[in-house]
Order: structure tokens, then C-alpha cells, then sequence
């Protein structure tokens, strides 16, 4: 089986790409319009590992042009304020605040990689983000439920994304979990938020923000009540699949790892969710299409298990194996969270 030229091409430019199972060949499923699990590749020459794993770095670095928001709040009429607020190290996020008369309940919306607050544009197949996922997704729908529902929203964007402030590199959480805690503080700060109840609403590297801003700065989240996190990620995973469905070795991953470090200054050590995720206490909701094959079902396993608070929930979504399919999931069925935030807060 080989490997198109395009997909080298695409995993320079975006090392979270692998081989979806159109590139290797697999049919698509007519009734879900889904890939099925794509087989192992055989191994590419040596010289293309070596650009693969470069490439991988590279595409970490800030320097990416992200899109601004495509979607608005003005397409379905929701009122809302453009705000800013600045991190520890100086980073300027772009938020929208959803004011909801006489609530005194707050939700804190982020998004994932590649997304901004209004969610994100369609590519063609060969240039998706997360292989098999390459359709648009639009999050205003999500922020009008949850106002709907009785909650103020805070809907930011992390560093390098949408309209925030870019910095030289994407740590898939590390340093985008000092934007979470400027959200949490800017909300603390704000004379009519300030003593409000907080849900966190944080999907994908936002919800490895979310982890490690409580691991770092567990006094920011005074006020939180609850959170709910899609697919939380670990870098070292995602990269271990990369090599997996190109067909390179896992003997390379300490390679990748030089690599990831090169562009970033951290290693996958520094990004690890399980350290964060065993400190939590805060009653959390987590959900993940199960059979993503981006990634493993054992990683956001692991992360739940190793949260020790008791009030804690996980749903698998089945039925796909499109990563994309989480962050459409809550505007097509919105009981679980709604429910989620409704009981704690
Ligand atoms: C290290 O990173 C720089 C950019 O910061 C890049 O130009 C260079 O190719 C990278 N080296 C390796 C071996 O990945
Ligand atoms: C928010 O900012 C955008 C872009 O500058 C602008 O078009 C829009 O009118 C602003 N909305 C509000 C409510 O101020």
C-alpha cells in the first residue's frame, strides 16, 4: 500500500495529519460516510521519516495563519459584547460575552485546535485537520443553547487561534492554560460576573488548557462548579498514531520527541494529561467519539480514571470514528451537558 505524495506533503504542513482511509485506499462507508480503521502502511524510506518527523516540529510553530471567526452571533441574533483580557505572560485573547438577564450562572466556552469560537471552515478531504474530519462546524449554535438553557457565556479563543494574539509556538495546553486562567480571572474581575457560578465548557487542546491551568493555578478556579471536557488529547498518543498509520516504527518516537521539543521547548513528558487529571475535584463530564482514529480510546480512559473526584461521568460516542463528530455533538443532542451544568450549578 502506498502512501500519496500529498498526504507527505500535508503531514509537513500539519503534523497532526495521518492517512485517512481514503489515502490508503480503504471505502469510505456509504451508510455512515465514515473510514473504517485504516490498516498499517508500509514503512516509507528512511529520508522521508526524517522529513515527516522535521515536518512534525514545524508544524507547531505560531507562525501558522489561523482563521478569525467565520461564524457570528449576529447570524441568529444573540446579543453580546466583544471583549479582550490579557495573560500572566502578556497574551491577549478575543472573547464574546453572552449576557443572560437575570442568571447569576456563567459557562466558559473554549474550542479545539484548529477552531476558533466560531468554529471552523471546511478544507477538502486531503488538507483535514484531523484525517477523515474535514467539514465545517459551526459553535454559535452551541452558545445560543446554552443561553437558551439560562447561562451566561464567555466564549474565548487560546493563543494562535481566531483573533487571539500569536506567540512562537502551539503547546496543545501547556502555555494556552494561562489564556483559561486570564478568562477565569477576567470573569472574576468583571463587576457583574464576579460572583457568579462557573461551568467550563473546554473542548479538545482547551481541555488540556483546562487540565493544566488547574494543576498550575488551582486558585483561579474559585467559583467553577463544574466542567465538561471533549476529547482531551495527549500529544505523546497522537504522535505514537501518526507513526502508527504511516507505518513508521515507534522506534522514532524519541525522534518525535527532539522534534516536538525543537519547535516547542516542551517534551511530551511536560504534556502529559495524567499528572493534571489526578489532581481534579471538580465534578467533571467527559466525552469522546470512541473510535477516533486519531487517537486510542485507553487515552481518554486514562485521563478519566486518574481524575479521583467522585462525581465524574464519561460518554463515548459511537457510531463514527470522526473526531469531528464530538464538536457537532452537543448542538445535535444537548440533555447531557445541559443536564450536567443545570444539576451543579
Ligand atoms: C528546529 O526548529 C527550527 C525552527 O524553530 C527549524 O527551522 C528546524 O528545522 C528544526 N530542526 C529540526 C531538526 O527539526
Ligand atoms: C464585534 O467586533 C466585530 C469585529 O470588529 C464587529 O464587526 C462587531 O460589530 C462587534 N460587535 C459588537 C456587538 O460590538
Amino acid at each position: 500500500m502506498r502512501i500519496s505524495q500529498s498526504l507527505y506533503s500535508s503531514l509537513l504542513l500539519m503534523p497532526l495529519a495521518i492517512a485517512s482511509g481514503q489515502e490508503t485506499g480503504t471505502p469510505r462507508d456509504q451508510e455512515t460516510g465514515t473510514y473504517p480503521p485504516v490498516p498499517p502502511a508500509t514503512p516509507p524510506p528512511e529520508t522521508v521519516i526524517q522529513t515527516i518527523i522535521n515536518g512534525i516540529g514545524d508544524g507547531f510553530l505560531g507562525t501558522q495563519n489561523f482563521d478569525h471567526p467565520l461564524h457570528r452571533p449576529e447570524e441568529v441574533g444573540l446579543q453580546y459584547e466583544n471583549v479582550t483580557f490579557t495573560s500572566e505572560d502578556g497574551v491577549t485573547s478575543a472573547a464574546w460575552f453572552f449576557p443572560k438577564k437575570g442568571s447569576d450562572k456563567l459557562i466558559i466556552a473554549n474550542h479545539p485546535r484548529w477552531f476558533n469560537r466560531g468554529g471552523i471552515r471546511g478544507y477538502t478531504e486531503e488538507e483535514a485537520r484531523a484525517p477523515g474530519s474535514y467539514w465545517a462546524v459551526n459553535f454559535v449554535p452551541d452558545y445560543e443553547i446554552l443561553h437558551k438553557a439560562g447561562y451566561n457565556v464567555l466564549a474565548y479563543e487560546y493563543r494562535n487561534h481566531g483573533d487571539s494574539d500569536s506567540t512562537y509556538a502551539h503547546t496543545l495546553g501547556l502555555l494556552e492554560s494561562q489564556d483559561m486562567v486570564a478568562a477565569l480571572n477576567y470573569v472574576h474581575s468583571r463587576e457583574d460576573t464576579k460572583k457568579m457560578k462557573i461551568g467550563l465548557f473546554s473542548k479538545c487542546v482547551g481541555a488540556n488548557s483546562n487540565l493544566h491551568a488547574y494543576r498550575l493555578h488551582p486558585e483561579a478556579f474559585e467559583g467553577v462548579k463544574a466542567q465538561v471536557f471533549a476529547q482531551p488529547l495527549t500529544v505523546r498518543v497522537r504522535l505514537s498514531r501518526v507513526l502508527e498509520l504511516t507505518g513508521i516504527s515507534l522506534d522514532y518516537m524519541p525522534a518525535v520527541d527532539d522534534s516536538l521539543y525543537n519547535a516547542t521547548n516542551f517534551r511530551f513528558e511536560d504534556y502529559e494529561l495524567v499528572p493534571s487529571a489526578s489532581l481534579v475535584q471538580i465534578p467533571t463530564f467527559v466525552y469522546q467519539v470512541h473510535d477516533d482514529f486519531n487517537t486510542l480510546p485507553s487515552d481518554v480512559q486514562s485521563v478519566y480514571d486518574a481524575m479521583p473526584v467522585e462525581d465524574k461521568s464519561l460518554y463515548w460516542i459511537s457510531g463514527t470514528n470522526r473526531r469531528w463528530d464530538a464538536y457537532s455533538w452537543f448542538q445535535e443532542h444537548p440533555e447531557q451537558v445541559v443536564g450536567w451544568f443545570d444539576r451543579l450549578l
